[in-house]
């Protein structure tokens, strides 16, 4: 892949690259749409990913290439930059404004990336272009910036240049993950601790729907706005920063603070689903599996009833799932809306679930899934 992508960049742009930097895409285990309310998160890193070959030149112009789309970009150096249409460049360039806010300017470039990650499917693909193209700038100009500063400098692109409302659960999860390891990421103080990602008998199976979606045009930005509106309801008489502050019991007692019947769900939602992480992170440190899966899919259906944030073909796969014995855990991962599930699918199993789900999948919703066995990989690195 690494020869590949070098060798590319050779007949691309004339030279040798510089230099090769990698950054994974994260599946979350468990708590969505929890990071821009302040709770915990147990995402983990998975193996596929995004690599980046990068020269400098003397051109004055920035020039990204993508191995997975046919069209490339030429822009001028600038001081400043503005994301325009919907285009993927727009990421790096995003990053490179949020460097030069920061203060350091970057000169001219050539950019050339490789993923594997299919785009739009949850699975991060974003954050893992923002990522991979700070920290290669980041190592190559040595900026000085710390790998929790690039997290937060994705992020800013992610808000305040993409336009999303975004957590930080992605960009955190793609930099900092570690094989064999789940992130427990408490989203208000960023504090975080790594977790034995022990699995047992089970493998951990991605399920794209293959539903496209755009994360900007989906109702995310609604969903952010609805938790700000429920926080400001509970503000009237507690003292809280964020819903995730209070457990479930806690927001029983003050829910007559909500009016909207909607706005309630969604609360309802982030606090026990925020309860649900302590006890799933609980779980994996004790190795109990069935637990885990319990919670994936008491997860999934929060998401579903009170979130309103899943859909036919997520729910086509957890129902599936509930009904396949070898499978003992499984829910949407990450924003929803189509993208991906995931499920805990006992190893030896696997391809009679990749067979019986492709067939019921296609028959309910007209086209089929793709089923990827996934591993927990490394965050990002130069190779
Ligand atoms: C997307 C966002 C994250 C997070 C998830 C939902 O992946 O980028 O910040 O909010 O949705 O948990």
């Amino acid at each position: 892949m690494k020869a590949e992508l070098e060798s590319k960049f050779k007949e691309i742009y004339g030279k040798e690259a510089a230099a090769t930097y990698t950054t994974p895409g994260r599946v979350n285990l468990i708590g969505e749409h929890i990071d821009y309310n302040g709770g915990l998160v147990l995402p983990c890193a998975i193996t596929l990913g995004t690599m980046l070959s990068i020269a400098p030149n003397d051109d004055h112009v920035i020039r990204f290439s993508s191995m997975n789309f046919p069209q490339s970009y030429t822009i001028e150096v600038k001081s400043s930059y503005q994301k325009s249409g919907t285009d993927w460049y727009n990421y790096p360039l995003g990053v490179i404004e949020c460097f030069q806010l920061r203060g350091k300017n970057i000169t001219g470039f050539d950019f050339l990336f490789n993923g594997t990650i299919p785009i739009g499917s949850g699975l991060s693909s974003s954050a893992a272009i923002e990522v991979v193209t700070a920290y290669a700038l980041n190592d190559y100009m040595e900026l000085g910036f710390s790998r929790l500063d690039l997290v937060l400098l994705c992020k800013d692109v992610e808000n305040k240049f993409m336009g999303v409302n975004s957590g930080i659960m992605d960009q955190f999860a793609v930099a900092f993950g570690e094989s064999e390891k789940a992130i427990l990421l408490n989203c208000d103080t960023l504090k975080f601790q790594l977790i034995d990602c022990y699995l047992g008998k089970y493998s951990l199976a991605v399920i794209n729907t293959n539903k496209s979606r755009k994360l900007s045009e989906s109702k995310y930005n609604e969903r952010v706005a609805e938790c700000q509106q429920a926080l400001a309801d509970l503000q009237q008489e507690i003292t809280i920063h964020n819903l995730c502050e209070l457990t479930g019991e806690k927001l029983a007692l003050h829910k007559h603070l909500i009016n909207d019947p909607t706005v309630l769900n969604r609360a309802t939602h982030v606090v026990t689903e925020n309860d649900r992480v302590i006890l799933a992170a609980k779980a994996l440190n004790e190795r109990n599996i069935t637990l885990f899966g319990k919670l994936m899919y008491a997860s999934h259906e929060s998401l579903r009833t009170l979130y309103d944030v899943s859909g036919l073909e997520l729910d086509t796969i957890v129902d599936y799932c509930a009904t396949f014995e070898h499978v003992i855990g499984a829910r949407m991962t990450g924003a929803g809306f189509g993208g991906c599930a995931i499920a805990l699918v006992e190893t030896e199993y696997i391809e009679e679930f990749r067979t019986g789900l492709t067939a019921y999948y296609t028959e309910k919703v007209g086209y089929e899934p793709s089923v990827y066995i996934s591993e927990v990989g490394d965050g990002a690195k130069k190779i």
